[in-house]
Order: structure tokens, then C-alpha cells, then sequence
């Protein structure tokens, strides 16, 4: 059981002040009875909860698939920049965040929830989840740079990056690649390719763990998981 005030904010109706004035206002029902009192606890499973007639369905965990486009930041708030949640619209839970960042003008797959464990699970420096990552860099990347990313190299920290896959899809003045790290570090790809004299101009993460960007998700949008990706995430 839950207070419906607390219901309420958890789905992002509001503050908590705003949303007790509604409610005392009598523009909340529970089970179609107007309800006037912000304490009031309900069954977030059973009972239908409506705000002016529209019903408010509670849902605990929540899961979405961004496409992050270039220009916004992966954060839940900043005082000057455009975040990742301001690309949200409609109802959903007030609790969300982005798993892991992106650097501003990095775009591409961005899993956006409120479940704490699973943001862990795939964070966790012990846990060596794969991320891959298609990059456009600047100069001729070679299969010296493969390998010394397959051994790990020294991009400032304290430790080598671990070893690293890098696939190279055209080599020239300017190079594509694929990279597959297990790691999240600060800049992590563009300080790998720096510590090689190279520079990344574009960056798009394609997949984390076995959770792949959707080809249909243009720059900005998003979808909630599927059963099965979530399946396979959990
Ligand atoms: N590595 C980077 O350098 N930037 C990102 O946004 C992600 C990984």
C-alpha cells in the first residue's frame, strides 16, 4: 500500500504540494470515487487511480531504449545544459535516470530506468560488461593500434585500460572502426585513440551487454524494452 500523494509523485504528476492541492481540490477518484485525502493509502496493484478523469497507471520499474541524439547531456539535471530526460514526454516515473554517460556530442544507445540494481549490474567495474562502440576517427588507424588495444594501454589513470577489440572497417585520412571495451571510464574512447596520436570526430555506442540500439530509433527518440530484451538485460 502506498499514499496515494506519494503514487502520484512517483509518476510525475506533479510536486508534492501541487499534487495534495489536487487531490483536495477532488480531482483525484480512486475506483471512481473522488477521494480528498492526500494520506489515503492504495493498492498500487489493484486500484484505479484517475487525475481529472485520466487514469494514472503505477508502475514501479520502468525501462527504455534512448537513442541519444548530440547536444544533450547524460544527466537527470543540469543547470545550463539539456539532459537526456528533458527529451521525455507524456507520464512516467519521476525516479528515472540514464545508466552510465555518454559525453555530450556522444550519441547512440542510452538505457534510461529507475531499477538501481540493474543500473549496478551493468556499471560495476568487476562485472566487464561489453559495450561497443562505432567511431569515425580522424587519421589512419592500423592494426598497431588493434593491437595495442588488445593489450591495454596507459590513457592516464591509474591502471591500463583493460584489453580491448578494435575492428577496423576502413583505414585511411579518415578511419571507422568498431570497438568493444569493458569498461566506462571518463572519455574512456576518445582518450584511447588520443593516447595513439588519433582523434575521435563522431561517436555512437551500438550496443551494452545484450542490449543492442534499435535501427528504427532515430536521434532522440525512445522506446520502453521489449519483454525479451529485458529478459536477456535481467
Ligand atoms: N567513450 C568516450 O570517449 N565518450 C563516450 O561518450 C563514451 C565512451
Amino acid at each position: 500500500m502506498i499514499r496515494l500523494d506519494k503514487y502520484l509523485a512517483d509518476m510525475d504528476m506533479g510536486t508534492r504540494s501541487e499534487i495534495k492541492k489536487a487531490i483536495r481540490q477532488g480531482m483525484v477518484k480512486v475506483d471512481d470515487v473522488t477521494v480528498k485525502k492526500p494520506e489515503l493509502k492504495v493498492d498500487a496493484d489493484t486500484q484505479k487511480i484517475a487525475v481529472n478523469g485520466k487514469e494514472v497507471v503505477y508502475r514501479r520499474m520502468e525501462y527504455y531504449m534512448m537513442n541519444k541524439p548530440a547536444g544533450v547531456v547524460s544527466a537527470t539535471k543540469d543547470p545550463k545544459e539539456k539532459t537526456v530526460l528533458g527529451l521525455f514526454k507524456g507520464q512516467r516515473r519521476k525516479d528515472l535516470f540514464p545508466v552510465g554517460r555518454l559525453d555530450k556530442d556522444t550519441v547512440g544507445l542510452l538505457l534510461v530506468t529507475n531499477d538501481g540494481e540493474l543500473s549496478h549490474r551493468l556499471l560495476a567495474p568487476g562485472k566487464h560488461v561489453d559495450k561497443i562502440y562505432y567511431a569515425k576517427i580522424d587519421g589512419e588507424v592500423n592494426s598497431e593500434d588493434a593491437d595495442a588495444f588488445a593489450q591495454g594501454i596507459d590513457i592516464g589513470d591509474e591502471k591500463l585500460t583493460l584489453p580491448a577489440r578494435l575492428e577496423i572497417l576502413t583505414s585511411g585520412k579518415e578511419s571507422e572502426i568498431r570497438l568493444t571495451i569493458q569498461e566506462g571510464r571518463f572519455h574512456q574512447v576518445k582518450r584511447m585513440f588520443e593516447a595513439r596520436g588519433k582523434k575521435v570526430i563522431y561517436l555512437r555506442r551500438e550496443s551494452m551487454g545484450t542490449l543492442v540500439l534499435d535501427p528504427q530509433l532515430r536521434e532522440g527518440e525512445y522506446r520502453p524494452l521489449t519483454e525479451e530484451e529485458l529478459k536477456k538485460l535481467c
